[in-house]
C-alpha cells in the first residue's frame, strides 16, 4: 500500500508518499517561519493563504521524487484537526479532491496521532504499549498507549504548553519566532543555576502540568534586570538557560512518574519539544535508570511533518477508516475519540 499525505495545520505545509513495503519515498516541507517572524508569531491568515499557495507544488514535486504516478497510490491522507481551522482547510480541500479525482479513498488524520506514531518511522520503533510524552506548541500530554490508537490521558497542562513556555519566554528575551529552538541555542552560553524559575506543579502530586507562571516570573526577572542596568548578554543567557533548565527538569520529574504509575519499560517522545537535546539527554539517562528505555523521532520529524501523517493515515486507511466525499476539518478533536488501530513495526 502507498499513500500521499498532506499537512497544513500550522505553519509548515508538508507533503509526503510513503509505502507500507518500502518506507518513506518523499516528504517535503516549506516552513512558513520566515512569513511569521515579523509578527512574533503565527498570523492564522496569512498561514492559510501561503498553504494555498505550496500544497500543490510540494504534492508535484514530493510525486516526482518518489517515482510515483497517482494511479500507484491506494489512497490520500491530509490532517484533519486539530489546529488552526483555515490553515487546515486547505490540506483537507487539496487532499480530498486529488483522491476524488483519482477514484482514491481519503482519509482525515489526528495531527497528534501523528506526532504519536512517528517514531514508527524509525529503524528501531518503539513497542507497545508504551508511554508518550507528547510536547508540542500546543499541546502538553504524558499518555499510555496501550496499543495503536489506543490512547488514555494520564495528565496534561491546565494551561500553557510547554512549547508556548519557550516561545513566549524567548519572546521576552527579544528572540525571533519561533523561540523554541532559538532560547535552546542561547542557553548553551548560560548557566542555568544563576536564576531559579519556578517548576510548576512540581511538588503536587499528579500528572499534571502548569507553565503559565514560567514567562510571568521571566519577564519579572528581565524587568528587574533591565531596571538595574545589568541586562548584558551573559545574563541573557543564564536566564534562557534557567528557563529550559526549569521546563525540561518539570517534563522530566512528570514522565518519570507516569512510567513509575504506569510500570511501563518504553517511553515515546513527540511533538516539536522533542527536538531540545538538553531534554533527550536527560530523559533517556533517567528513564534508563528507572528501567525505561525512550524512543524519539528523528529530530527534523519532532516537528510538522507530513511523514507521520502518512504512517498515521495509512494505518487508518488499513483499518477501514476512509472516508465519504466530505472535506473533514476540527479546529478541535480529542484523542480519546479515535478508534484502535494496527499497525506494523517491521
Ligand atoms: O509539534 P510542533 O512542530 O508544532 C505543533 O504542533 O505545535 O511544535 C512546535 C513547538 C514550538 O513551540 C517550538 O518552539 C518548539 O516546538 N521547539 C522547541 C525546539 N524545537 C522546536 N522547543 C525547545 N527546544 C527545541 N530545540
Ligand atoms: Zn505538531
Amino acid at each position: 500500500m502507498r499513500i500521499l499525505a498532506l499537512e497544513s495545520s500550522c505553519d509548515e505545509s508538508a507533503v509526503a508518499v510513503y509505502d507500507e513495503a518500502a518506507g518513506l519515498l518523499a516528504h517535503e516541507i516549506y516552513s512558513q517561519i520566515d512569513l511569521h517572524r515579523l509578527y512574533g508569531g503565527v498570523v492564522p491568515e496569512l498561514a492559510s493563504r501561503d498553504h494555498v499557495r505550496r500544497l500543490l507544488p510540494l504534492v508535484k514535486s514530493a510525486l516526482a521524487t518518489a517515482a510515483t504516478s497517482p494511479d500507484q497510490l491506494d489512497g490520500v491522507a491530509y490532517t484533519a484537526g486539530p489546529g488552526l481551522i483555515g490553515a487546515l482547510l486547505t490540506a483537507a480541500a487539496l487532499g480530498r479532491s486529488l483522491a476524488f479525482a483519482w477514484k482514491l479513498p481519503a482519509v482525515g488524520v489526528h495531527h497528534l496521532e501523528g506526532h504519536l506514531l512517528a517514531p514508527l518511522l524509525e529503524n528501531d520503533p518503539p513497542p507497545f504499549p508504551h508511554v508518550a510524552l507528547l510536547v508540542s506548541g500546543g499541546h502538553t500530554m504524558l499518555i499510555d498507549v496501550a496499543a495503536p490508537g489506543r490512547y488514555e490521558l494520564l495528565g496534561e497542562t491546565r494551561d500553557d504548553a510547554a512549547g508556548e513556555a519557550f516561545d513566549k519566554s524567548a519572546k521576552l528575551l527579544g528572540l525571533p519566532y519561533p523561540g523554541g529552538p532559538e532560547l535552546a541555542k542561547l542557553a548553551a552560553d548560560g548557566r542555568a543555576s544563576r536564576f531559579a524559575f519556578p517548576r510548576p506543579m512540581l511538588d503536587r502530586p499528579g500528572l499534571e502540568f502548569s507553565f503559565s507562571g514560567l514567562k510571568t516570573a521571566v519577564a519579572l526577572t528581565i524587568k528587574e534586570q533591565t531596571r538595574a542596568g545589568t541586562l548584558d548578554a551573559q545574563v541573557r543567557a543564564d536566564i534562557a538557560a534557567g528557563v529550559q533548565e526549569a521546563i525540561v527538569e518539570t517534563l522530566i520529574a512528570k514522565t518519570l512518574r507516569a512510567i513509575d504509575e504506569t510500570g511501563r519499560e518504553a517511553l515515546v517522545v513527540a511533538g516539536g519539544v522533542g527536538a531540545n537535546r538538553l531534554l533527550r539527554e536527560r530523559l533517556s539517562a533517567s528513564a534508563a535508570r528507572q528501567g525505561a528505555r525512550v524512543y524519539y523521532p528523528r529530530i527534523e520529524f519532532c516537528t510538522d511533518n507530513a511523514a507521520m501523517i502518512a504512517v498515521a493515515g495509512l494505518a487508518r486507511l488499513k483499518a477501514g477508516g476512509g472516508e465519504s466525499a466530505a472535506i473533514q476539518a476540527r479546529a478541535n478533536w480529542q484523542l480519546s475519540e479515535l478508534g484502535p488501530l494496527t499497525v506494523s513495526t517491521q
